[in-house]
């Protein structure tokens, strides 16, 4: 890359920065764990949205050691609502395989944080250049949509090739000193100033640089692919109630949700057949025979790339049965703290299965 460009581009970005960026919790520390849990969670999650989270899960795991020892359920169930949960297991895995391999310490360099669950080359250049000061990029997708611009990159960013090219760029722009808050200033400049539709190229400290804005192109880059929309899916669930217990069943770990709590049910085939699958599903899960009664309630869910819809039906057991260990009958008080899978705490309490279930979808506060 030209030397005087990629000087130019790093003074001003880091003038800027420095000029006023914005407090975030993460940035108030120099403690590599909590620079590496802020990184899981920011993984699909806005900054405003990943913050309370942030705290709550920093004040229930306070260090690496904690969240090694903690069990599975006590770490999804800090992660709830968040969505994603995947990223919850693997931070956890992370913390016990840097206990076990590492000794206990975070390692340093982006290549070896590669090697961790759950990390890739992203994440692996924020922990090592923030928490480090490793000279890495850090890539994600504000920063791919600034370097695509001011480089106006035409190749689709989401192809092989694409995303090598902007890695490429956004490497050889890191600054030896400084390299953190240099790929911060990108994310930011992404988030803030360099937004996906209408940028503010007026408030922009690189526009003079800009070989997108200087052919009047930003708005067309990156260039991706037409986004899928998401695919309806059709979804029923049991509600089995018995002596004020509900029966919940964990769901597998590689299934979307995994290591989630939720009715018994999930995904069928049809709308038509609903009811049928509905009792084939409960007798694989939970091993009881049921009839399927009255239609008690809706389910509407989005993920990133499918879209619950469906019912949920009350079901009589015809009879009982052991009950197999990932199924069970669960009080009130213990649905509090399960990890359940989203908008269920909200499905049973509508459903009549109460205690003050909406409370605990609040963060909780800090006593003064
Ligand atoms: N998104 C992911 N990591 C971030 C960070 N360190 N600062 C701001 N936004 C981010």
């Amino acid at each position: 890359m030209d030397r005087p460009l990629a000087e130019g581009i790093r003074s001003r970005l880091l003038a800027w920065f420095d000029a006023g960026h914005r407090d975030m919790p993460w940035r108030r520390t120099k403690d590599p764990y909590r620079i590496l849990l802020a990184e899981y969670l920011l993984q699909r999650t806005r900054v405003a949205s990943g913050t309370p989270y942030y705290e709550r899960f920093v004040e229930r795991f306070p260090d690496l050691a904690s969240l090694a020892a903690a069990s599975e359920e006590d770490v999804l169930r800090a992660w709830e609502g968040l969505g994603y949960y995947r990223r919850a297991r693997y931070v956890h895995a992370a913390a016990k395989a840097i206990v076990r391999e590492h000794g206990g310490r975070i390692p340093s360099d982006a290549a070896t944080l590669a090697t961790l669950p759950g990390i890739g080359p992203y994440t692996a250049g924020a922990v090592a250049s923030i928490a480090f000061g490793e000279a890495v990029p850090a890539v994600d997708g504000n920063v791919t949509r600034v370097v695509s611009r001011l480089f106006r990159v035409e190749a689709d960013v989401t192809t092989a090739a694409g995303r090598a090219s902007i890695q490429e760029l956004a490497a050889g722009l890191v600054p030896t000193a400084r390299p953190g808050a240099f790929n911060q200033a990108l994310m930011e400049l992404g988030a803030n100033v360099c937004t996906p539709r209408r940028p503010a190229c007026p408030a922009c400290p690189l526009a003079g640089l800009c070989m997108a804005h200087g052919a009047g192109v930003q708005s067309a880059l990156p260039r991706t692919p037409p986004s899928r929309r998401p695919t309806a899916v059709p979804v029923s669930f049991a509600y089995i109630r018995s002596r004020g217990k509900v029966l919940l069943v964990r769901r597998p770990e590689s299934q979307i949700l995994g290591g989630l709590w939720s009715l018994p049910g999930g995904e069928v085939p049809s709308d038509r057949r609903a009811r049928a699958s509905l009792r084939d599903l409960v007798a694989a899960q939970t091993c009881l025979r049921v009839d399927v009664a009255e239609d008690v309630g809706r389910v509407a869910h989005v993920f990133s790339h499918r879209r619950w819809t469906g019912r949920v039906y009350r079901c009589v057991p015809r009879g009982t049965g052991r009950l197999p260990s990932t199924a069970r009958w669960v009080a009130a008080e213990e649905v509090l703290h399960l990890p359940v899978v989203p908008d269920h705490r909200k499905l049973l309490a509508e459903l009549g299965f109460r205690r003050p279930l909406e409370s605990f979808d609040a963060p909780r506060r800090r006593r003064a």
